[in-house]
């Protein structure tokens, strides 16, 4: 628009000069020079509810009203800070006007409603080191969202990812334009997973989960991360289930310094093991041997049990003659040695008579 404007003004400004003056051309090479120096300061205009400082190279534009990025950002800008806009979408190229690049190297965009981040959003600032897209919404991420940043170090996504989103972030993060990228925030964000389809090849030196929904580290997890030993991977404040599908990641905890934040992790399930430290878990804890020992040991014990009942039942059964024999032969002795005793009964009835007698 502004650029519009510049070559507006300077065609009537020529125009006029024309008629006036018959050596025109001398006119035009400098009404276009004065025109060119006009169109450099509208360019380095600051944008509308921004502040702009050009020392320090920063613009700086907080809600004010305005909705979406700044479209004409000064060439000079090293610093755009975009906060508490309504951006809902980052369009193509949503930044670099007309295939100009920028060179920018911090890029702020936290807290302005981001919801879709299209393929290429970020075209035109090959120079960015820091991108911060916190504190968003985004529920639709393109693979290709974050082509061409080439020489970004840092990415933040603190709270900024919705659940569903966690595959095409993957894709997005799959980018070959990240292979520079050394610091990955993405705290808060519900994850079940690391979404890093694979670490080979990646210059990533701080992963940082904490906060998120991951209950355990799978095997194959654990091996990416064993063999990219440079990575440092902070996971506190997840609730970790401590079965024995944790035993890869409890014996590379214990054994390796990956984890800076090891002795904060907790466990949230079994029920009987919440809250404790996963470092003071003990191998048997996490042994899948083990339980499924003790697992076995208890259906084996059912079984001996049963079995013992069974045979004990048929041991009746079969005998259920002799048995009855034998029952019959103890109350006949019980009545023998009632009748006896009857007897003896009858016959002392009366000691004292007996003595006397005698
Ligand atoms: C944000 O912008 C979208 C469209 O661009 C609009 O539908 C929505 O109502 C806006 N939200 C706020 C809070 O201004
Ligand atoms: C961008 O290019 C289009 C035509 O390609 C032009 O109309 C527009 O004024 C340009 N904008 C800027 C900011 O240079
Ligand atoms: C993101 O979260 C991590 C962990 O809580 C924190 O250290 C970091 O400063 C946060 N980043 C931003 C940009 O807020
Ligand atoms: C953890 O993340 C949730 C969002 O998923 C957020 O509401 C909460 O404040 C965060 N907790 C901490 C301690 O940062
Ligand atoms: C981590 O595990 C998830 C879930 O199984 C998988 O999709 C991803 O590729 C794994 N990432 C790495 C780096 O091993
Ligand atoms: C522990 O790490 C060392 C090297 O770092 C490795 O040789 C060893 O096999 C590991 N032990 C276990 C139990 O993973």
């Amino acid at each position: 628009m502004l650029a519009g404007a510049c070559t507006r003004e300077y065609c009537t400004h020529s125009q006029r000069r024309e008629k006036m003056w018959p050596r025109a051309s001398v006119w035009r090479s400098w009404t276009a020079v004065l025109a060119g120096l006009a169109c450099v300061r509208a360019e380095d205009a600051c944008p509308p509810a921004c502040a702009c400082d050009r020392e320090s190279g920063t613009v700086s534009c907080r809600d004010g009203g305005v909705s979406g990025v700044p479209g004409d950002v000064p060439q000079w800008t090293s610093t755009l800070i975009v906060r508490g806009r309504n951006v809902t979408t980052l369009r193509r190229g949503a930044f670099g006007a007309n295939g100009t690049e920028l060179d920018m190297a911090t890029l702020s965009l936290a807290s302005n409603m981001i919801r879709v981040i299209e393929a290429d959003a970020f075209f035109g600032l090959p120079r960015v080191h820091m991108l911060d897209l916190s504190h968003n919404c985004i529920e639709f991420i393109s693979a290709g969202a974050f082509n061409g940043l080439v020489e970004l170090r840092m990415l933040c996504l603190n709270e900024s990812i919705l659940p569903q989103v966690a595959m095409q972030l993957s894709a997005a993060l799959a980018s070959k334009s990240l292979h520079n990228l050394h610091r990955l925030e993405l705290a808060g964000n519900r994850l079940r997973s690391i979404p890093l389809a694979s670490l080979d090849a990646s210059n990533l030196h701080q992963l940082v989960l904490v906060n998120n929904s991951i209950e355990t580290i799978n095997r194959d997890n654990v091996t990416s991360l064993g063999q990219q030993r440079r990575t440092r991977v902070y996971l506190s404040q997840n609730p970790f289930r401590c079965t024995c599908d944790l035993e890869a990641f409890y014996y590379w905890l214990k054994n390796s310094s990956q984890c800076p934040d090891a002795a904060l992790l907790r466990c949230s399930e079994p029920e009987a093991k919440r809250g404790l430290a996963l470092e003071k878990l003990r191998g048997e804890d996490v042994d899948c041997v083990n339980e499924n020992l003790e697992a076995v040991s208890y259906v084996f014990l059912g079984i001996v049990l049963a079995l013992i009942g069974l045979v004990f039942l048929m041991v009746l059964y079969l005998n259920r003659g002799g048995i009855k024999r034998w029952l019959n032969n103890i109350r006949e002795a019980c009545r023998d040695q009632m009748e006896v005793y009857h007897y003896r009964y009858e016959q002392d009835s009366d000691p004292r008579l007996a003595n006397v007698a005698v």
